[in-house]
């Protein structure tokens, strides 16, 4: 009996774990350490997504107004913030629509080796910490064809779309061991940076999952309910044994 609960009890747990562990990324990555309650911080990090990445990756399967709401913003904001491109009329793109991106597909899969893939899900199957350790480790190198690698993810065919912020970084690491350092200044220190890129991370990581913040809000509501729950019933047990005593 007690091998078969053992049995039971591995195969509950240890293979999901099993499976869970070997889709990870393999590579170290550093804590993002993102906090999906932080409105602002969200709200910043749509912001620098809609600047800097909407040009090459889209958010097929989210819709501006949708994110609006969730981050508390009226449909002025989110178009006024947001909305950087236009319909085939040439209109603004309405904020009730899915995310495209700004880049014709062709040119995007001309200009770089392979279009960029849509960064709706990327979050849930790469995790954030992966997004925000990439996000952090373009640096220098002629070998490849755009004069960027990228440490974790190597040979990524992706430029380095934050330079500006974060300057350049150079490989100073010997025998194929990287180690990344900083040669030329952007426009932020690194640890304002690091702080963009973790805004980058939980906007993509909200976006990639956005029930989740409801179903957070629901757990707390169902929580309330039980220990309100709870204390009517003892009330109500002592008022029922009062008069059996
Ligand atoms: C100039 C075009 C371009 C811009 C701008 C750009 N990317 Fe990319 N990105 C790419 C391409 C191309 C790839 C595919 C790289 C590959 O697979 O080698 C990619 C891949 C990625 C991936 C990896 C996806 C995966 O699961 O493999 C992430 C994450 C990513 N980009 C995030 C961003 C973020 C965040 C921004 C904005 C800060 C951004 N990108 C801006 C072109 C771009």
């Amino acid at each position: 009996m007690k091998k078969l609960l053992t049995c039971a009890f591995v195969i509950a747990f240890a293979v999901p774990g099993g499976a869970a562990l070997a889709a990870g990324p393999s590579v170290p990555v550093d804590d993002a350490n993102i906090n999906l309650e932080d409105t602002t911080s969200l709200q910043r990090g749509a912001e620098y997504f809609f600047q800097y990445c909407i040009g090459c990756h889209s958010l097929e399967h989210a819709r501006y107004n949708r994110i609006g709401q969730d981050l508390g913003l009226t449909e002025e904001q989110v178009a006024e913030k947001f909305v950087h491109t236009r319909d085939a009329a040439g209109d603004p793109t309405g904020v009730g629509q899915l995310i495209e991106i700004a880049m014709r597909p062709d040119d995007a899969e001309e200009w770089f080796a392979q279009p960029a893939p849509d960064l709706t899900l990327t979050a849930r199957h790469r995790g954030p910490d992966w997004i925000y350790t990439v996000l952090r480790n373009f640096y220098l190198d002629d070998s490849r064809p755009l004069g960027v690698n990228n440490a974790t993810f190597e040979a990524m065919g992706m430029p380095h779309a934050l330079w500006e912020l974060q300057g350049w970084q150079k490989n100073v690491g010997e025998d194929g061991h990287i180690e990344l350092e900083l040669v030329e200044e952007g426009k932020m220190s690194t640890e304002e940076y690091d702080e963009v890129v973790r805004d980058i991370t939980a906007f993509m990581t909200y976006v990639a999952e956005p029930i989740r913040m409801e179903r957070e809000a629901m757990g707390m509501y169902v929580i309330g309910f039980l220990i309100l729950f709870t204390i009517l019933a003892y009330l109500l047990k002592k008022e029922y044994w009062r008069d059996v005593h």
